[in-house]
């Protein structure tokens, strides 16, 4: 049996629901030829996706075709703090472009000053995510994704609610920043200042942050070269020995991922070994992984594998940002999981019983550990941070 087929698989049941819902849209191809481009174009209309080299055409809901007004528009309104009940928060409040769309604390602070229980995660990409948030089996779509931060009340982040609902709307439709934007997104509709148009708008917005341009993906199409350390650590990565790419593996360096050829989509979770609380196994709540839905202690610590795309910028690390540096995290990795040794959550998390079977000590000398951290940080997209066209369009360029 493969490294591979023994890693936790949890095939997702509603797949078939999932992909039902997923049609190509207006897309054109995918590579154009240019490598590593990033990001999307537009020609009369038709939104054209002009992809870097090996990304599959994203899945676009057959509700909600791309097109350029909408991305402006869903730029605008993931910019504007109008669209928090209190007007104190936009969505780019927590996901800024400088740090992949992160927000560079462990725990983010909502509009009215509520904490979340899990770290930012970053944006780049999120096209291609079949499940949204760190460790939730249910959450299959942007759109549907979008109304925990703008609805949801715990924590509260953008603190929209019944009764200022209609009245931030209204806020939306008499900002001149929106004078004809909702019309050209959504033509011929009567009435297009509505929720369902903002959360579409949006979600389009976040389909059309595309990273692949980094001095990986160039290395990969001969236009840049890795320095010794950097060829070393990409062994480590793709290698035996360290094993990170079992699960950070493909163009995306995770392993849940949708296109719009997809037909059929796995959607593992993982348990890395970070806690052991008092050796019961326990992570802390309320940030126990997929069990805070299941029930099941089999789900116990079960989280995502993120993307490692411009993972040099998006610290603090993990689902809860208890890790501060790509150092401290290739050492947990490299021991196998996180002695906690004080504290509320002691507990040594290398003998957390609920543990991948791919988490174990390395053998990793202090030299490998610089190359592996030398490689993750080839990773970064430069381009993808200063993109105009993912910036705050209220901002003088
Ligand atoms: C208060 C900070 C905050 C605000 C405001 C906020 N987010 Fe987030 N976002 C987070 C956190 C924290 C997570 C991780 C949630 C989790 O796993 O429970 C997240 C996760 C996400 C994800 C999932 C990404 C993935 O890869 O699965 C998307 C998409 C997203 N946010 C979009 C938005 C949009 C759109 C808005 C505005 C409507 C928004 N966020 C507002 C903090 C915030
Ligand atoms: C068993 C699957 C698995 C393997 C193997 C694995 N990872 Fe991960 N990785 C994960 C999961 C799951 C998380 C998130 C865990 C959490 O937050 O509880 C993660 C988190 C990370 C993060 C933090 C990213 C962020 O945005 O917070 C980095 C960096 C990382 N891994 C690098 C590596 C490296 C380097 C290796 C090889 C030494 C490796 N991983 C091996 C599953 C894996």
């Amino acid at each position: 049996m493969t490294m591979r087929h023994r890693r936790v698989l949890r095939t997702l049941s509603v797949a078939g629901a999932l992909l039902g819902a997923l049609a190509l849209s207006s897309c054109g191809g995918g590579d154009s030829g240019t490598p590593a481009s990033g990001g999307s174009a537009q020609t009369g209309g038709a939104w054209i996706w002009a992809l870097p080299a090996g990304f599959p055409t994203p899945a676009v809901p057959a509700s909600n075709p791309m097109s350029a007004a909408k991305v402006d528009l869903g730029r605008h309104l993931f910019y504007d703090k109008r669209l928090s009940g209190n007007g104190q928060q936009a969505c780019a409040g927590c996901h800024l472009q400088d740090k992949a769309f992160t927000d560079g604390v462990a725990v983010s602070r909502g509009s009215t000053g509520e904490f979340t229980a899990r770290n930012a995660q970053p944006l780049g990409n999120v096209a291609y995510n079949p499940l949204l948030t760190w460790a939730n089996p249910s959450l299959l779509v942007l759109e549907r994704q979008m109304e925990v931060p703008l609805f949801g009340e715990n924590p509260i982040e953008m603190g929209i609610n019944e009764s200022n609902k209609a009245a931030v709307l209204h806020r939306l439709a008499d900002a001149a920043a929106y004078k004809d934007k909702f019309a050209a997104a959504f033509p011929g509709e009567a009435d297009p200042v509505s929720w369902p148009n903002v959360i579409k708008a949006i979600a389009a917005f976040q389909r059309s942050l595309i990273s692949g341009n980094s001095r990986y993906d160039q290395m990969l199409v001969g236009t840049a070269a890795f320095t010794p350390a950097e060829q070393r650590g990409r062994e480590l990565f793709f290698g035996d020995q360290a094993g990170c790419s079992r699960c950070h593996n493909g163009f995306n360096f995770n392993d849940q991922v949708v296109d719009a050829a997809t037909v059929a989509v796995s959607t593992p979770f993982h348990n890395i070994g970070l806690y052991n609380v008092g050796g019961t196994g326990a992570y802390p709540e309320p940030n126990r992984g997929v069990m805070e839905l299941s029930g099941l202690f089999k789900d116990m610590g079960a989280f995502r594998a993120p993307s490692l795309r411009n993972v040099a910028v998006t610290a603090p690390y993990m689902h809860d940002g208890s890790v501060a540096t790509l150092e401290e995290v290739v050492d947990i990795f490299a021991e196998g999981g996180r002695n906690v040794p004080s504290g509320p959550y002691a507990g040594d998390g290398r003998l957390n019983p609920y543990k991948s079977a791919l988490i174990r000590p390395l053998g990793l000398t202090a030299q490998d550990k610089a190359d592996l951290v030398a490689f993750l940080r080839t990773l970064t997209d430069t381009r993808f941070l200063t993109d105009p066209r993912h910036a705050d369009p209220f901002k003088a360029p």
